[in-house]
């Protein structure tokens, strides 16, 4: 074997030197064209490595490590808590977008935080006195998916449970108290005899107490102090034995990020207080990152935002953008930013190259942008552009993670309508910058006002519509599936590797057409090409 290794990674290697460059030389030799995903194809190498053990494990932050390098677009058309606690179950990361009022994103990153953890520590109780009727709207008002709740007195004291099946229109007119099974009938767990490990401790629990499915925990003054769930349990059991284990911060709760509005106040400077509330908020519900998320990050504004949160956050993660240039990182880096967004333009839904002209294609940007980052020790994210699982793995050949919007949009985990048109179903998917979307809030992203009606701003997204494709599960394991094989390809165990390893060649037109399925005729459209 080792024999055989020695031949396969020395021997013959002939001209192999000469055609497949690294970064620094095949971009240098491209100058000064600009390149994208298309116009350039990986080198393969000697690979012991098999696609199923390929670790694509990233680390964003020194607090904010994903299972796989995905992160979901903070776009209004794409990410909000359904979205977000899809992507961290399967080892990736949710931005919440901002276009809705600041108290629903908090409530947004509330819900994923909240989504299985290991011990629901702040569980959404009722009292007493409450009706049923007055719980079913609540549960309709704030979209709960679940209808079992504790029930506690006005000093947090365990008063009894409240089981779903009497969360009915049926019993609108009772009292919580009249249909609850009471405390002295209720089986409890101490606080102190869960801390430890609350999985092994619930699993135990409910093989001992037959057709219980909620532990409630409680302290030694019989306060409620958490909550587990039979099905949790039972997730999580099989997650810890699966291969892909789902993002999830040191307290097991999914991991989430939220994006930042650069707010405003009338004469146009920085609404300093209320960014910092916000943050406030978002900290609060154990947010993982925020996004400084605008179309230009190398300017003055971003920098104070990144600045402002990093001084008053001092270990929170951020991700600030979006730039093109080592210049930009290197500058949101010194204002405190963990990872930057690479990428002006090269979105499905943008327009910023031909309504503004400018921008760069996308892996000249990221290379560009990565001889920066590595000096400024920060991480980069490749924004835009993406459509196919190849696009990734030339992403990560020089940045540490993608974002998707387009790729995600048509999922049913996405915010939206489902539209029939000619008997073929779509989602909407629209630019941030596009005006229906800056109506609704993110004109400042694109550095316009939102309430200026005194001039027509310009659009640099348009609105589309995407075909619906399926769960994110299926979207992602197609990806993932795909970004493994490349690995495989390169012989790289990890994505430190993949990063080391790549050998670029540059793509002829003619070799594109080969690149695709050709001279056939396709009898499925879809074929596992995401
Ligand atoms: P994909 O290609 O994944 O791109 O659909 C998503 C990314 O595009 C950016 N974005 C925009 N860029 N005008 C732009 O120039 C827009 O209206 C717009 N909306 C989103 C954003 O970085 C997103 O992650």
């Amino acid at each position: 074997m080792t024999k055989v290794a020695t031949t396969q990674t020395t021997g013959g290697a002939g001209a192999d030197a000469d055609f497949y460059l690294n970064a620094d030389a095949f971009f240098r030799a491209n100058l000064p064209t600009a390149l994208t995903f298309d116009d350039v194809s990986l080198a393969t190498l000697y690979s012991e490595i098999l696609p199923k053990d390929a670790d694509t494990s990233t680390q964003l932050s020194d607090a904010l490590r994903l299972q796989i390098p995905i992160i979901s677009s903070d776009m209004d058309t794409v990410t909000e808590s359904r979205m977000a606690i899809a992507m961290a179950l399967n080892g990736g990361l949710g931005l919440i977008h901002y276009n809705m009022p600041p108290k629903e994103q908090v409530k947004e990153v509330a819900r994923v935080k909240r989504h299985i953890h290991g011990l629901i520590q702040d569980p959404i109780t009722v009292a007493p006195d409450q009706l049923i009727g007055d719980l079913l709207a609540m549960i309709e008002a704030k979209r709960f998916a679940f209808s079992t709740f504790p029930v506690v007195d006005s000093q947090g004291r365990l008063a009894g449970l409240l089981s779903g099946n009497v969360v009915k229109d049926r019993y609108k007119t009772k009292k919580v108290a009249d249909v609850m099974t009471p405390r002295a009938q209720l089986k409890t767990e101490k606080q102190r005899s869960v801390a430890k490990d609350p999985i092994k401790a619930a699993d135990r629990f409910f093989t001992e107490n037959v057709g219980v499915n909620k532990m409630l925990v409680v302290d030694d003054a019989d306060h409620l102090r958490g909550l587990i769930t039979a099905s949790d349990v039972e997730r999580i059991t099989a997650e810890q034995k699966s291969r892909r284990k789902p993002a999830r911060d040191l307290d097991f709760r999914l991991v989430v990020g939220a994006a930042l509005s650069p707010v405003r106040q009338p004469d146009g400077a920085l609404d300093r207080d209320k960014i910092i509330e916000h943050v406030e908020h978002l900290v609060s519900e154990h947010v993982d990152c925020v996004a400084v998320s605008t179309a230009h990050g190398h300017t003055a504004g971003v920098g104070d935002v990144v600045k402002l949160v990093r001084g008053a956050f001092k270990d929170l993660t951020i991700i600030a953008g979006n730039v093109t240039s080592g210049g930009g990182v290197s500058f949101l880096g010194e204002c405190g930013a963990n990872a930057i967004k690479i990428g002006q333009g090269p979105g499905s839904i943008c327009t910023t190259r031909i309504v503004a002209g400018v921008g760069i294609p996308q892996l000249t940007a990221l290379y560009v942008s990565s001889t920066a980052a590595k000096k400024a020790g920060v991480k980069l994210i490749a924004d835009g552009g993406i459509t196919k699982s190849g696009d990734i793995v030339k992403a990560l050949t020089l940045a540490d993670g993608v974002i998707c919007g387009g790729l995600l949009a048509g999922c049913r985990e996405a915010p939206g309508e489902i539209l029939e048109i000619n008997g073929k179903v779509y989602k909407q998917y629209r630019g941030m910058g596009s005006l229906s979307a800056m109506k609704a809030g993110s004109a400042a992203r694109y550095g316009h006002d939102k309430n200026d009606n005194t001039r027509k701003v310009a659009a640099e997204g348009i609105e589309a519509l995407k075909e619906v494709s399926g769960s994110v599960d299926d979207v992602l394991a197609n990806l993932i599936g795909g970004v493994q094989s490349g690995m495989g390809y390169l012989g790289a165990g990890t994505l430190a590797d993949l990063r080391s390893k790549a050998r670029y060649t540059r793509v002829s037109p003619a070799g594109q057409k080969e690149a695709a399925p050709h001279d056939i005729i396709e009898v499925s459209t879809r074929t596992n090409r995401s």
